[in-house]
């Protein structure tokens, strides 16, 4: 058996319509930092797949790059930045939002699921010293969808949890760095599950889902688009051939071409899952798009590295494994053989 990829959507290959645009992106020469006629083209895809008149493309080369600019644009100095606690933008990024923020800080709230939930983000908001300048002062709600734990926020919860944060003075941020998985899965439009639910600033995700090192922050706040205009320049994200990323972020949005990636991930894991439940495997989360945290003993798990199955190792007794656009019916296939070999 070859080696199966298991371990992160991250390892997957570049999409070979997103590696054609590059391509046809490479005649002739064109005006740089973003002023080529394919990032006005990006612009203007943005807004009708959006369906936001006035929403801004800010194209960027990593998620926490677009996390911690989006996130500086929305939140002062002082201000908290109120996330789940399993949220990468906590645990994963360095603390990028606190620098970019000028010392804004991340405050994790709890809630089943691996959401943050109206009850625990209203007590996180309730136990601070408003005005009280000794405190951090909670200024945006982030919300991971799809979650770092593979779970999905319905629509009607952002939308909710919008209005209850809006109404105390919060901006609402989403890490979308799986958005198309979010949206395949939920069955929702890209403005269903962002603006319309009280979403001012997205984070859209597409290195994850077949493109190369390139994501796009977009915003639907003008304040906050005033502002990205310079963070992004100022942390060296006004990259002088945009029009490669522009391109890449075109041919994603184009015939849906970012849901049929993520529709594949999505589909691969449940057909996983649903294997993986057959053989009597217990799971940690509840595996909404491509991502499934199963509770494997330490030997078994060995025996499935041997197998030639690539995956993480979380915790002792827990492993993590990740579809991707690129996953085949027939390596989940081969990785299901592999588990009931190893179970024996
Ligand atoms: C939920 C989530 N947000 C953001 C990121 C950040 O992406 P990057 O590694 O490109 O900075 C990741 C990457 O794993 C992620 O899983």
């Amino acid at each position: 058996m070859h080696a199966i990829e298991l371990r992160s959507d991250n390892a997957a290959g570049v999409a070979p319509a997103i590696v054609e645009a590059m391509v046809g992106a490479n005649v002739g020469t064109a005006i740089a930092y973003g002023d080529d006629a394919l990032t006005a083209s990006l612009q203007r895809r943005v807004r009708e797949v959006f369906e936001h008149e006035s929403a801004r493309v800010f194209p960027v080369t990593s998620g926490t790059a677009g996390n911690s600019l989006a996130l500086s644009a929305l939140c002062p100095p002082w201000g908290a930045v109120l996330c789940h606690e399993t949220a990468h933008i906590l645990n994963s990024e360095g603390g990028a939002t606190s620098l970019l923020g000028g010392g804004a800080v991340m405050r994790g709230v709890p809630g089943p699921d691996f959401r943050v939930s109206a009850d625990t983000v209203s007590a996180a908001l309730d136990s601070v010293r408003w005005g009280d300048p000794h405190h951090s002062q909670p200024s945006v709600l982030s919300l991971t969808q799809p979650t770092d734990m593979g779970t999905v926020y319905p629509v009607a919860e952002v939308a909710a949890l919008g209005e209850a944060v809006r109404g105390r003075g919060l901006s609402v941020h989403m890490d979308g760095a799986r958005i198309a998985n979010a949206i395949v899965s939920l069955g929702c439009s890209p403005a269903e599950i962002t603006w319309r639910a009280g979403v001012d600033v997205l984070t859209l995700g597409a290195t994850k889902n077949g493109a190369l090192s390139s994501e796009v922050i977009v915003s639907f706040d003008d304040r906050a688009s005033d502002e990205l205009v310079y963070r992004t320049k100022r942390s060296g994200h006004v990259t002088s051939k945009m029009r490669f990323q522009s391109a890449q972020l075109l041919a994603y949005l184009d015939d849906d071409l970012w849901l049929r990636l993520a529709a594949n991930s999505n589909e691969r894991m449940a057909q996983l899952a649903r294997g993986l439940r057959e053989l009597g495997i217990g799971f940690v989360n509840r595996p909404d798009v491509n991502m499934l945290f199963a509770q494997v003993a330490d030997d078994v798990a060995t025996r499935l590295e041997e197998a030639g199955l690539l995956f993480y190792r979380i915790a002792p007794g827990l492993i993590r494994l990740v579809t991707s656009w690129q996953t085949t019916v027939d390596e989940v296939e081969q990785a299901l053989g592999a588990f009931t070999r190893a179970l024996r």
